[in-house]
This record gives C-alpha cells, structure tokens and sequence, in this order.
C-alpha cells in the first residue's frame, strides 16, 4: 500500500514528478518555456508545504502570476483540466491517504478559482 504524504520530502518528490509530466505534454511545456526551473520549483516546494501542512513559507501571489501568464500565453479551459489530470495521475502513482485527497482537492479548488478569475467566457 502507498503511504501518505508526510512532509517536505515527499512533497519535492511529488512536485519533481509532476514537472516531468509537465515538461513532457506538448500543450502544457509551452507555457513554461522561459522559466528558470530551479527557482519554479523552489516556490512549488514551499507552496505546496504552506497548502498541506501550514508552514506558512510560501507568500506569493499565484493569481497575479497566472494572470500574466494568460496575457501572454491565454489559459485555456481544457489547459487546466489537462495540467489537474497529470497533478492527480501524478498523486495516485506516488501516494495515496488524506494528505494526497487534501492535494487534489485544493489543486482542483485552485484551479477553479483561477478560471473564473482569469478566463473569459470564450476560453
Ligand atoms: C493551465 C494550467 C497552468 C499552467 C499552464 C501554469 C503555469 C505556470 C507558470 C508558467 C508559472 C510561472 C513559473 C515561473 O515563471 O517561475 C506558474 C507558477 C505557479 N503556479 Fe501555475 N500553472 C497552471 C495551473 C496552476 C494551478 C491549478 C495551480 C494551483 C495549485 C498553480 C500554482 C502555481 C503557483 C503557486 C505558482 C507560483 C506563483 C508565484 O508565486 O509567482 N498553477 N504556473
């Protein structure tokens, strides 16, 4: 049986696998062209442990980021539905208790929030 969540280890873990994913769709690695990886991933780190477990390191604005990202590159529905897919195939490979569902659940709360936030209707 896989075990849960437990701490910054496994979230690094989870968040270098996921970007793998991400790097490798054709649709999705588009958006990430210029980004500097060692610092992304570092803000993911510290992101994620602020979401799980309230360490309170993390103190960017993700809406204010994606928003740019839309006006250079638009978001579109069927992007965020693509990028919870692989945060979710991602999860069930690696983990699997109440942390991970917690994951899932705020990945997809997020995501939502950042549509109705960002996207217009015709997106
Ligand atoms: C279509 C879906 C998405 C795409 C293409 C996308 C792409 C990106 C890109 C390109 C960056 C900037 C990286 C950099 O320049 O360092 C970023 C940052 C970030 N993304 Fe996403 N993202 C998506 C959805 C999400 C979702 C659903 C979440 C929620 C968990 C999320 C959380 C974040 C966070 C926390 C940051 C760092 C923001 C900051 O502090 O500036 N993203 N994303």
């Amino acid at each position: 049986m896989k075990k849960d969540i437990s701490g910054r280890r496994d979230i690094e873990l989870l968040i270098d696998n996921f970007y793998e994913k991400v790097r490798a769709d054709s649709t999705l690695s588009e958006f990430f062209h210029d980004v500097a990886w060692d610092k992304h991933l570092a803000v993911m780190y510290a992101f994620w442990e602020n979401a799980l477990f309230f360490t309170g390191g993390y103190s960017g604005n993700p809406m204010a980021t994606h928003r740019r990202i839309h006006q250079r590159h638009p978001l579109k529905r069927r992007d965020f539905n693509r990028w919870l897919g692989l945060f979710s195939e991602t999860l069930d490979e690696m983990y699997s208790g109440e942390i991970a569902e917690l994951a899932r659940k705020r990945a997809a709360s997020i995501a939502e929030i950042m549509q109705k936030k960002i996207l217009t209707r015709s997106t």
